[in-house]
């Protein structure tokens, strides 16, 4: 798998000295680490020295020396460079220092991957006259990068699919979701596809679409006619009663 861009870890390292309450002097050492290669070839080490937010030496380890910004730094870059054995540690921190903890975060991390749950929800049933909207919901994945895709009885649909980005849910996985819109007709099959880093193969997820409507109008058409049922014989029964009680009476 190749990695997002540009990664970068840093260690800083931090002195404050205060003077008073309110205002103080802020110096610290900032590492970094800095590839994009998958291979951590293009490895570079970084180490910045900084007093309150500015930087006055930093050792760049493809320059492979310390350069100096302020008068101060300056000096301090000179001493530092008389130092061969120094400049050689710092040169192999790229190896010592960077690589292997590439590696591991890389292990930890980057190589991971976490396989989304996908739900298909009805946005609109539709009908005769109005397109059904169905949604592809998919879950809880990781990395970022993933294809949501639709078939239509086999074929894949490029029109009327609407996609949002994928989401940070921020704790590291991610959600997309996405629409299409189509036609209802008898016995078609509409598909949403998955294809993401987790997946040996591209995931297909069938669409069940909901109870058309007029089964649905039947049934409650014999709601209907069962309520009518049940009244008329009450009505026939009261009607009894009456009957009963006034040929009682006279
Ligand atoms: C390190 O030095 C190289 C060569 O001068 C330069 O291309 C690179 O941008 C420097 N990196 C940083 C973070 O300053």
């Amino acid at each position: 798998m190749s990695l997002p861009g540009l990664l970068s870890f840093h260690y800083i390292l931090m002195l404050s000295v205060l003077t008073g309450a309110a205002d103080g002097y802020y110096t610290y050492r900032w590492t970094q680490c800095i590839y994009s290669s998958p291979d951590l070839s293009d490895m570079v080490f970084i180490e910045g020295f900084y007093f309150n937010k500015y930087p006055y030496v930093k050792f760049n380890s493809t320059v492979g020396k310390f350069v100096g910004f302020t008068e101060f730094g300056v000096k301090t870059a000179e001493n530092f460079n008389k130092d061969q054995s120094l400049l050689q540690q710092m040169k192999a921190q790229v190896d010592v220092f960077c690589r292997p903890n590439a590696e591991i975060t890389e292990a930890a991390v980057y190589n991971k991957t976490v396989q989304p749950k996908v739900k298909l929800s009805s946005v609109t049933p539709g009908d005769k006259t109005h397109p059904a909207l169905v949604m592809c919901s998919v879950y809880d994945f990781y990395p970022e990068p993933i294809k949501v895709s639709w078939l239509q009885d086999g074929v894949v649909v490029t029109s009327d699919v609407t996609n949002t980005e994928e989401l940070p849910n921020g704790d590291w996985l991610y959600q997309i979701h996405s629409e299409l819109e189509y036609t209802p007709k008898a016995g078609q099959k509409i598909s949403c596809v998955v294809e993401h880093a987790s997946f040996s193969k591209p995931m297909i997820y069938d669409w069940d679409p909901p109870v058309p409507e007029f089964e649905f109008n039947i049934q409650l058409l014999f709601t209907i006619e069962t309520a009518g049922l049940v009244l008329g014989i009450l009505i026939a029964a009261a009607g009894f009663l009456y009957y009963k009680i006034r040929s009682a009476g006279l």
